[in-house]
């Protein structure tokens, strides 16, 4: 029976829109599954959105909606950027799914009847950014070490996770299982937490503090830590405890992820899995950061990049090859439109797609478009043996791709078409043209070179579907099959006698930077700060905008909401409600008085209980905020233009 492959990424927090870095990760999954599918695995890819939690809340209030619906909106922007770059998944989990919840309560109840779970009162340093407490240790000079926050000393009652008990447990686990956390330089990382006393996990929030999460089966006062949340997507995607998914992908799962949450996959998950009596994965990839100007690409820096703009520019392969080809596995990168212009001009445009047009062009001109009558078993002619280094470049191929060592995989493909160019130039099909004796060999260099860039076409499959094919209809062969398979590739002479091919197209045209980087408004330039705001619009979109001078009769506080004022307005024409997310920097007397900017024909939202119809215009992140207030006095309801 073929073997099972399953491939996970991370379920992505719905506070933010994807950008190149998630695009990154959910490619590599679908590289890594396209390449099970050629080994004739049955295979199961598993993407989705994390979406419980105070970070949600926080996007919500400042997005002026509620959770659910926030969640809604961010959730299908993940899902729909995947088909733009050819990543078909075979589900995408939701962890506000009910089958999702059904199962995190099904665990908790599992692991609470065990004992592991435990309540109890605690004070600690919480850092509301990372939703998790922290203990002095893992603070730097006093901050978190990922926010540079100081946290925040709290005390409740909640629940516990004895997690410092398979902590012996763990260790032996990972020295016995020394490729379940792959490259080992992560491995190491995490023994070396390990060697530090592991403290029990606080799996609990109280619902006066939260309550967008998972309620806590034997305990309806407190809601489920997004973490514990969220790990669980893993299997309850596959339908545990019962489900046959579960019974045929669990044992072969791959857990794929960034440096960033290597903790919660290298720690929490192992020990949930084991309190709950589930087999522990099999393997966990761990991939560096993606860097513009030496930052992480976060949205708090501004620095993302919007991967259906890189799309719209250069295609979806070409960023797929380039995202696969530039990474080191594990080590960090730094993204740049030149180094991807470098690369799709030296390794698509020239490497590849020189050879396949040369190569099909003199097929066409030599052979009038139908294959001769040639000698597979001549695959060595002047001293080149077009199949052996065919074989050698698909057995290393194969060997990195199982490794996820995809730059590596690439690197070898991209030996063996330099080894075929060379070849071009040494064997100078045009002289034997010239010759009348040369026909012989005239046809077994070209047929072997298109025989070569069969096996390309099937190497470069996983990265780059589209290309494979194209080449692939272009050298005579039905495109239309699912996808690829490794052992076909090992064959040689598959393009038989009398096959005919289409004309030549160009697969990469080369890219002149001036061409992307002349227009200011191009979104491309990383030192165009252009590409840090919104698109365009024109005075004609300003228009529909109607915003107003208006003066702030009255404020309040609104009860359970630590964000929120309502605020009774008058704009003039008519005194409204309003609802605004700035009570942190803002006490209702402050704000009595003002001459605020409304915008006025926003659809009115309930936040609270509260009806708001409109939005106070207000500069906020997440330490600052300032209120627009009109700098002299203007007739309330007067219109900003
Ligand atoms: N919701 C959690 C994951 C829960 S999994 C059970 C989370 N979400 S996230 O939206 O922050 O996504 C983090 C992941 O996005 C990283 O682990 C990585 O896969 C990807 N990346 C986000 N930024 C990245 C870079 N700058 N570079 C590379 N990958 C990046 O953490």
């Amino acid at each position: 029976m073929a073997s099972s492959f399953y491939i996970t990424t991370p379920i992505y927090y719905v506070n933010a829109k994807p950008h190149l870095g998630h695009t990154y990760t959910t490619i590599a999954a679908d590289v890594a599954r396209r390449f099970h599918q050629m080994k004739g695995e049955k295979t199961f890819f598993l993407t989705g959105t994390d979406e419980h939690g105070d970070k949600i809340v926080k996007a919500a209030e400042a997005d002026n909606t509620d959770p659910a619906t926030y969640a809604d909106r961010i959730s299908d922007l993940f899902k729909n950027l995947w088909p733009h770059y050819r990543i078909s998944y075979d589900r995408f989990i939701r962890t506000t799914d009910q089958d999702h919840i059904a199962v995190v309560k099904y665990i908790l109840q599992k692991i609470y009847e065990s004992g592991d779970i435990y309540f109890s009162e605690y004070e600690g340093l919480y850092c509301y950014d990372c939703e998790r407490f922290f203990t002095s240790r893992e603070l730097v000079d006093g901050k978190c070490p990922d926010h540079g926050k100081e946290p925040v000393a709290i005390k409740e009652a909640n629940y516990f996770f004895r997690m410092s008990s398979y902590q012996q447990w763990l260790i032996d686990y990972i020295n016995d299982h020394p490729d379940m956390i792959q490259p080992e330089r992560y491995k190491n990382e995490v023994l070396g937490f390990l060697r530090e006393p592991l403290e029990d996990l606080c799996i609990s929030r109280p619902k006066s503090r939260l309550q967008w999460g998972i309620t806590l089966p034997f305990d309806q006062n407190y809601v489920t830590y997004v973490w514990f949340d969220a790990l669980i997507n893993y299997v309850s995607a596959l339908g545990y405890p019962d489900g046959e998914n579960f019974k045929t992908f669990w044992p072969h799962v791959r857990h794929i992820v960034a440096k960033d949450i290597l903790k919660p996959h290298g720690i929490y998950w192992p020990t949930m899995l084991k309190a709950a009596g589930i087999d522990i994965y099999k393997h966990l990839f761990v991939h560096g950061y993606w860097n513009v100007e030496e930052s992480k690409m976060s949205k708090s820096l501004g620095n993302v990049v919007d991967p259906i703009y890189l799309k719209d520019t250069y295609g979806s392969d070409a960023i797929r090859y380039f995202l696969m080809r530039e990474m080191t596995f594990g080590l960090d990168s730094s993204f740049s439109e030149v180094a991807l212009i470098n690369r799709i001009n030296s390794d698509l445009a020239n490497d590849l797609g020189n050879l396949f047009s040369r190569v099909l062009a003199m097929f066409r001109k030599y052979f009038k478009g139908a294959v001769p009558d040639w000698n597979p078993y001549e695959s060595e002619i002047f001293g080149v043996d077009l199949k052996a280094d065919a074989h050698e470049a698909i057995h290393a191929f194969s060997a990195d791709m199982e490794n996820f060592e995809f730059h590596k995989g690439l690197a070898a493909v991209w030996e063996y078409i330099g080894k075929m160019n060379k070849f071009v130039d040494s064997a100078a099909p045009w002289e034997l043209a010239r010759q009348e004796s040369g026909r012989r060999q005239l046809e077994t260099v070209i047929c072997n070179l298109l025989e070569g860039l069969r096996v390309v076409s099937g190497l470069i499959y996983p990265v780059m579907p589209d290309t494979a094919s194209t080449m692939l209809k272009h050298l005579g062969q039905n495109p239309d099959r699912p996808f690829y398979v490794i052992d076909e590739l090992y064959k040689w002479g598959v393009i038989t006698p009398g096959t005919k091919m289409p004309k030549a197209v160009s697969l990469f045209p080369r890219i002149d930077p001036e061409t992307i980087f002349k227009e200011p408004s191009g979104g491309g330039d990383q030192n165009d700060k252009s590409s840090l705001t919104e698109p365009e619009i024109g005075m004609d979109d300003f228009a529909r905008i109607d915003l107003r001078a208006a003066t702030v009769i009255s404020a309040e506080k609104i009860a359970k909401a630590d964000k929120l004022l309502k605020l009774e307005v008058d704009l003039g024409f008519e005194k409204r409600t309003l609802v605004a997310g700035i009570a942190q920097f803002y006490t209702p007397e402050e704000l009595t008085g003002k001459t605020v900017i409304v915008l006025a024909n926003l659809k009115p939202a309930k936040l609270m209980g509260v009806r708001s119809q409109g939005m106070v215009l207000a500069a906020v992140d997440e330490e600052n905020g300032a209120v627009a207030v009109l700098d002299r006095h203007i007739p309330a309801g007067t219109r900003l233009k």
